[in-house]
């Protein structure tokens, strides 16, 4: 079954080199010299906020590259735990590198009693996870006496057992929200699959603990999105990496950024059925509603990562009629919308549109998918985060004032 997978990747590899220029870019090797000259639109597009050797996106080719190596590369050959140490160390482990890390990792799964207890008190069905993590988080740099310690060492070492912990975090809310007891994490376990076993309780398969780890690595990490910068921006006045993570956590959560997967598969399931597909699509145009899991800020070209998860979703899909119901609504809207919208508006699927169908057929829950993407991100997070801080300088852009200056104050019973 992995030589199956690695087959659709192969695939829709072949298929990025072959509707996009796969041309290595010319390298810049020079020194960035601030100010850089650039246009600036709303929501800052084109600002550069800094310079960065963590990972690239082409908007343009459609291209992802973590520290060098193509994201179709790394979801061929590589596993969360290596794919973390790149973006860390800036090179592949080597056999032994690997394995310290990997038990690095492994030996920081552990949560304190004392988060649990604060997730218990929580009306946990009626908050949404993001939101329970974030809390389970800040309550973690609340138990670490040396959380001020904002040294890039100190911060290094929290980064490492986040990435750890998030994934005991996320598992243990899952199954809170369920009424289910937590489950321990088990160091026999890799990452990916360890977290499936936390979540459901199952040792997954060899395909589920797969598509699991590709999962993870194709969210590791994705240029200067909002969560990213929103960490950095929290950093960068020496503030501590939990609360800068937790900054992240609260950004990646809203609908136009991570929160978009589950919304997703909210619109798919009220779309129900392929028949309905062209008259939800005419009246969401109608209605000017934006198509969640469709478009995106810097890619005009077809999203890498959803060029690999529509395959793997129509794959992993085939075990369950109910999602593999919903992955044909998805592919048709994809047509419809590719149509449409392809050529004239540069509107192709992001990484949301079929992660959510993939989580489904796993049997997990379609609120808990935006805490799975937080989970895979905070590899990028924290990178960035430790790359800046070690030549840190606050973030502090200002804004045009267009409201009226020289207004006469007048007492309150005058006015
Ligand atoms: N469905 C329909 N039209 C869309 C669209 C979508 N999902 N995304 C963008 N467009 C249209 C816009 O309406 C706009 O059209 P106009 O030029 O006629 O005004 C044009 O494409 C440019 O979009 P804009 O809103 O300026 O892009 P942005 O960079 O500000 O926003 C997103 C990017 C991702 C927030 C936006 O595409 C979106 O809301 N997508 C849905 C949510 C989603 O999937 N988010 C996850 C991102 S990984």
């Amino acid at each position: 079954m992995s030589d199956e997978i690695r087959k659709l990747i192969q695939e829709a590899a072949e298929k990025a080199r072959r509707e996009t220029s796969h041309e290595p870019e010319p390298q810049f090797t020079g020194e960035v010299r601030y100010p850089v000259e650039c246009q600036v639109g709303r929501g800052l597009e084109g600002a550069i906020v800094t310079d960065t050797k963590v990972g690239y996106v082409n908007g343009a080719k459609g291209w992802l590259v973590y520290r060098g190596f193509d994201c179709f590369d790394l979801a061929e050959h590589s596993t969360f735990e290596e794919t973390t140490y790149l973006l860390f160390e800036g090179k592949l482990p080597n056999r032994s590198e690997l394995q310290e890390f990997s038990d690095r990792l492994k030996s920081s799964r552990e949560v304190p009693g004392a988060v649990y207890d604060h997730l218990r008190r929580l009306p946990i069905t009626q908050t949404h996870p993001m939101s329970a993590l974030r809390t389970a988080v800040s309550i973690l740099g609340n138990l670490d006496p040396d959380a001020d310690d904002v040294s890039v060492a100190k911060e290094k070492e929290v980064s490492i057992q986040l990435v750890a912990q998030f994934a005991t975090l996320v598992a243990a809310i899952a199954r809170l929200r369920r009424g289910e007891s937590i489950l321990a994490p088990r160091n026999d376990l890799g990452h990916a699959e360890n977290l499936l076993y936390m979540m459901t309780g199952n040792e997954p398969d060899a395909t589920l603990a797969r598509v699991m780890d590709i999962m993870l690595i194709l969210h590791a990490d994705h240029g200067m999105n909002a969560s990213t910068f929103s960490t950095m921006v929290v950093n960068s006045s020496l503030s501590d990496m939990y609360g800068s993570v937790v900054a992240g956590i609260a950004s990646l959560k809203g609908p136009l950024h991570g929160g978009a997967n589950e919304k997703v598969l909210y619109d798919l399931e009220e779309i129900g059925d392929v028949s309905n597909v062209q008259s939800w699509f005419t009246r969401a145009r109608e209605t000017k509603r934006k198509i969640n899991g469709f478009g995106h800020r810097v890619y005009k070209a077809y999203d890498p990562r959803a060029r690999i998860l529509g395959p793997i979703a129509q794959m992993i899909t085939d075990r369950n009629p109910e999602t593999r119901r919903l992955y044909e609504v998805a592919n048709q809207l994809e047509k419809l919308v590719s149509s449409e919208l392809g050529t004239e508006k540069k509107i192709f699927p992001n990484v949301d549109f079929y992660s959510g169908l993939v989580y489904s057929a796993m049997g997990i829950e379609t609120a808990m998918f935006t805490p799975i993407f937080a989970l895979a991100r905070v590899p990028g997070w924290t990178a960035r985060t430790l790359e800046y801080l070690a030549d840190n300088r606050i973030f502090r852009p200002r804004a045009v004032y267009t409201g009226p200056s020289s207004r006469d104050y007048v007492p309150i019973d005058q006015r």
